[in-house]
């Protein structure tokens, strides 16, 4: 198997011209290649030991972001809410719910953020409202055709006696997505629409007032200085007129089936009219759509110049461990995007899916895979997500117990389906056992951690150089430095089958072995990174480098100056 890597007109360079820093590199907006990562609020760190992690937490860990060399945060909702979805039920947009801390605590946060050189975005949740948020609780105490009652979808139901909910539309938790409810004199009155939890009403998009109300709240994080906004179910806000039934079960999140109340068109009015908001401010704030839309050319139109500055990708999300399908992948995502010139997000994992070392195999195969992930990763021309804990390889946690199980989805779906607890177990900082250094010691935190996690914790991975930790910081710290990575293009090498390679301007190559087995190829240049130990052997005929089965490795074809 033969590799050649070498690009078709490179011939020797002059140092001279080609030593570089980060500062020479093109700069045309932040995010285009910046690596941002997912905080999970109530998962990271918990500063008053009462288990759910809190903002002082946060601001107490950011060294270690900072360290890692990300260049953003993006935090889940921290605002008051009951917490039926995780904080994805929001009762007070402008303030924080007591378990995570005060507006002060956020404050100081965001100023520490900044300090340290890294910015935060938050998540907006515009599709729907708790239902303990006090617009919903009056809709409830008022009457069928009421302005309160319009800020929602409430509808009669179908049935002699209304009986039967206005349609056949789906909760993706499980079960109807419309509840009916009583009229304030206890008679069976109107249905609401909640395409989540029952404690997550929907809000009509198609009222004035909503739309105003949302862009308000935009401003109140604005005028404190957040840097932007990921906006939850960004596909989802405006429904097809008159509602009409789907004809079918439908699917989750992520499916080939169109749907009456996904990716309408009326959505992108509301970005262009948030565009204007967040172009009015300086220092470049951004927007990032949670979009399941099925088809790289429906999710490029949330970016056109006039909307959003990025999506997440979450067909690379959904990729096998498969050296065609991702290939395909790639190229789709970075043709759609091109098109309407806009940065390519890649993102491995979220707090909404199961964690990719256990997607890729588990175990030794599937931490070898997430090793290699995350150099293609971070290789490829755009943006990256990194979901809290990739970068310390954690697992999905699959043997929860059944008692503390906190995702609506469990109940919802009739106690078949886990949820996605697994995946938002809190992260193991430091020492034996747990908390593990997330909560002070003896507190009971909101899902338990696995003891085995004692050795993977970060302290214990600081000090092993050949950890997942280490290779996230060398990665990110060689991205940040090398002149071709970050925003940009790439361009296929031909491979054996198998194997991915692609260079990138100027002088540098990622290869990819996804074969059980190891793979000798042709190359040029010095390693940079390598997910496994690699061998480059200088022969007669050049150099050979023997690639171990799973494993990626960065190369650079000209002198750089790198960390
Ligand atoms: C998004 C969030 C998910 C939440 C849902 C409803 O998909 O990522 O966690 O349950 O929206 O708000």
């Amino acid at each position: 198997m033969e590799l050649d890597t070498t690009p078709p007109t490179a011939g020797p360079m002059n140092p001279a011209e080609t030593s570089i820093t980060a500062s020479s590199r093109s700069r045309r907006g932040w995010w285009r290649d910046a690596v941002i990562y997912q905080v999970y609020v109530r998962s990271f760190a918990d500063s008053d030991g009462d288990g759910d992690g809190d903002l002082t937490g946060i601001r107490q860990r950011l060294e270690h972001l900072a360290s890692l060399g990300v260049d953003a945060l993006w935090l889940t909702p921290f605002y008051v809410s009951p917490l039926a979805d995780g904080g994805y039920d929001v009762a007070n947009y402008r303030d924080v719910d007591p378990r995570f801390g005060t507006l002060e605590d956020f404050d100081a946060l965001l100023a520490r953020a900044h300090e340290l050189g890294l910015r935060v975005i938050i998540d907006i949740v515009p599709n729907h409202t708790s239902s303990a948020h006090p617009w919903f609780v009056e809709a409830l105490a008022s009457a069928p055709g009421s302005p309160a009652r319009d800020r929602y979808i409430f509808r009669p139901g179908r049935g002699a006696n209304g009986e039967l909910p206005p349609n056949d539309w789906d909760s993706i938790f499980g079960g109807p997505a419309w509840t009916r409810v009583r009229n304030p004199d206890g008679t069976p009155g109107e249905w609401y629409l909640h395409l989540f939890d029952v404690e997550q009403p929907d809000l009509n998009w198609k009222n004035p007032e909503v739309a105003e109300e949302f862009l308000s709240i935009l401003r109140f994080w604005l005028d404190r200085g957040v840097d932007g906004f990921r906006i939850d179910v960004a596909h989802g806000m405006i429904k097809q007129d008159g509602l009409p039934d789907v004809g079918r079960p439908q699917a989750k999140l992520l499916g080939a089936l169109e749907l009456p109340y996904f990716d309408q068109d009326g959505v992108h009015e509301i970005y262009r009219s948030w565009r204007r908001l967040l172009d009015s401010y300086p220092g470049e704030r951004i927007a990032v759509a949670e979009a399941w839309v099925n088809d790289p050319v429906r999710a490029a139109r949330y970016l056109r110049p006039d909307e959003l500055h990025q999506a997440f990708n979450f067909d690379y999300l959904t990729s096998d461990w498969d050296a065609e399908e991702l290939r395909k992948v790639i190229d789709a995502s970075l043709a759609a995007n091109a098109a309407v010139d806009a940065p390519t997000t890649w993102v491995l994992s979220n707090h909404d899916v199961t964690r990719h070392v256990t997607r890729y195999g588990g175990g030794e195969i599937g931490q070898r895979r997430a090793r290699a992930a995350a150099l293609l990763t971070l290789a490829l021309p755009g943006s990256a997500y990194i979901y809290q804990g990739e970068e310390l390889g954690l697992p999905e946690v699959t043997d929860l117990p059944e008692s503390v199980l906190q995702d609506p989805t469990w109940v919802r779906s009739g106690y078949t389906e886990r949820g996605r607890d697994g995946c938002r177990v809190p992260i193991p900082w430091e020492g034996d056992a747990p908390p593990f250094g997330f909560s002070p010691p003896g507190s009971t935190t909101w899902l338990p951690i696995p003891e085995s996690w004692r050795s993977i914790t970060v302290a214990s991975q600081e000090k092993d150089p050949s950890s997942m930790l280490h290779l996230y910081r060398r990665a990110l710290a060689v991205r940040r430095q090398h002149p071709a990575l970050g925003d940009g293009t790439l361009e296929w090498v031909d491979a054996p089958v198998d194997v991915l390679a692609f260079t990138r301007e100027p002088g540098f190559t990622c290869v990819v072995n996804f074969r059980p087995e190891p793979v000798e190829l042709s190359v040029r240049g010095e390693v940079l990174v390598a997910s496994e130990p690699v061998q480059i052997m200088e022969t007669g005929a050049g150099s050979r480098l023997v690639l171990p089965s799973d494993t990626a490795c960065w190369l650079s074809t000209q002198p750089v100056q790198l960390p």
